[in-house]
């Protein structure tokens, strides 16, 4: 297949790559806007008869007709991606998250270009610590942030496409990530590079928010199997059973870096902080068999602190800004 990756300089748009090119036959062109949050790095050395890059925006729609006609299938990863940010600005959370998502979805319409949106699962809201429920694709869309607003505008958007105009996509709503390539400004980066720096991790209130952990490379196989075995118009959530809260994170973070487990500060909240996330997966295992293979977080979060400690050249020119910016705010 020709695929088109939107975001692949990103986070998580890059482990795909890396994925795809390493565990198929694949060819690979990546549309990205390179935003503070791009890479060129992530991507060194893929240049080649698989891959290539094109610097766009995806709300370009001359530049993103061709690129979706030439392509079997687009894997949407491009978008504004974080929360604080967006509390900021929610302006280019707008932009790219429903602006570029429409750009895309109608060259795609127009091409008949297969399409997976990936998403998150913040469309629904927050769980309270003691609930015994977990996110299911049929639980009702509650977003708490600008961010998360518009990734569920844009999940629903695609939702619309699908039924109006028999758009053949599939959604993944996916927990947190985390692995080589994460920008600094978000929880794990940032804390194992302030330990790098000799600088005391800063956890938001009283740490008690829950995330559902992922490793990057276990969503990059889930989002595979969508790709060439989920059903056309079906949503798939995507999680791995890595539920812990915030100061568990850090305090491991911490242990696994030779430093004192409470050698860090409670500071400001982030307004509107979702308390808990957590993912059932069951209707991806089931369906489409997959299985996650980083079960371990301890062993995955020590080889991303190694990543982090052999990897300084790609991280640490957006360390400062990115910091100078949670002083603002005091966090
Ligand atoms: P990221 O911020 O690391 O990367 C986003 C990429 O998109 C960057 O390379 C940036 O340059 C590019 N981009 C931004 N605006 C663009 C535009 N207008 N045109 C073209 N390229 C543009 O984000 P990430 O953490 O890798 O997240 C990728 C996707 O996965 C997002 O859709 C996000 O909502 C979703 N997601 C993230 C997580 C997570 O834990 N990080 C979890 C679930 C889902
Ligand atoms: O759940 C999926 C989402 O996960 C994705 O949709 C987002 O794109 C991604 O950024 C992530 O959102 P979070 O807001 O959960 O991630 P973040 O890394 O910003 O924060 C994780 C938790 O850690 C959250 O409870 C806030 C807290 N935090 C964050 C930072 C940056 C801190 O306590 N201290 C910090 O310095």
């Amino acid at each position: 297949m020709e695929l088109l990756v939107t975001g692949g300089a990103g986070f998580i748009g890059a482990n795909f790559v890396h994925y795809v090119l390493g565990h198929t036959g694949h060819h690979v062109t990546v549309l990205d806007k390179l935003t503070y949050a791009g890479n060129l790095a992530s991507l060194e050395g893929l240049e080649g008869e698989r891959f290539r890059f094109v610097r766009g925006d995806i709300a370009d729609a001359a530049l993103v007709d061709p690129l979706v006609a030439g392509a079997d299938a687009v894997v949407h990863y491009a978008a504004e991606s974080h929360n604080d940010n967006s509390l900021r600005d929610p302006r280019p959370f707008l932009e790219t998250n429903i602006l570029g998502t429409y750009t895309l979805i109608e060259a795609a319409r127009r091409h008949g270009t297969r399409f997976h949106h990936i998403s998150t699962d913040e469309v629904y809201g927050d769980l309270a610590l003691d609930e015994p429920g977990r996110f299911t694709e049929s639980t009702p869309y509650n977003p708490s942030s600008p961010y998360s607003a518009t990734k569920a505008g844009s999940d629903l958007l695609v939702r619309a496409w699908v039924r109006s105009f028999g758009l053949a996509a599939t959604i993944s709503n996916c927990s947190n990530n985390y692995g080589p390539y994460q920008h600094v400004e978000k929880f794990i980066p940032r804390q194992i590079t302030n330990v790098i720096d000799g600088v005391r991790p800063r956890v938001y209130g009283q740490g008690r928010n829950v995330r559902d952990w992922i490793h990057a490379e276990d969503h990059s196989s889930a989002v595979l199997a969508i790709l060439e075995r989920g059903r056309i118009g079906q949503t798939y959530l995507i999680g791995a059973d890595g539920e812990r809260d915030n100061r568990a994170v850090v305090e491991l973070v911490l242990e696994l870096m030779g430093q004192a487990p409470d050698a860090y500060d409670l500071v400001a909240d982030r307004a509107g902080h979702d308390l808990r996330y957590a993912i059932d997966a069951t209707k991806l295992r089931t369906e489409l068999g997959w299985e996650p293979q980083y079960g371990d977080f301890a062993a995955g979060l020590g080889a991303t602190i190694r990543w982090y400690r052999e990897n300084e050249h790609w991280w640490r020119p957006q360390k400062a800004a990115t910091e100078a910016r949670y002083a603002e705010l005091g966090q």
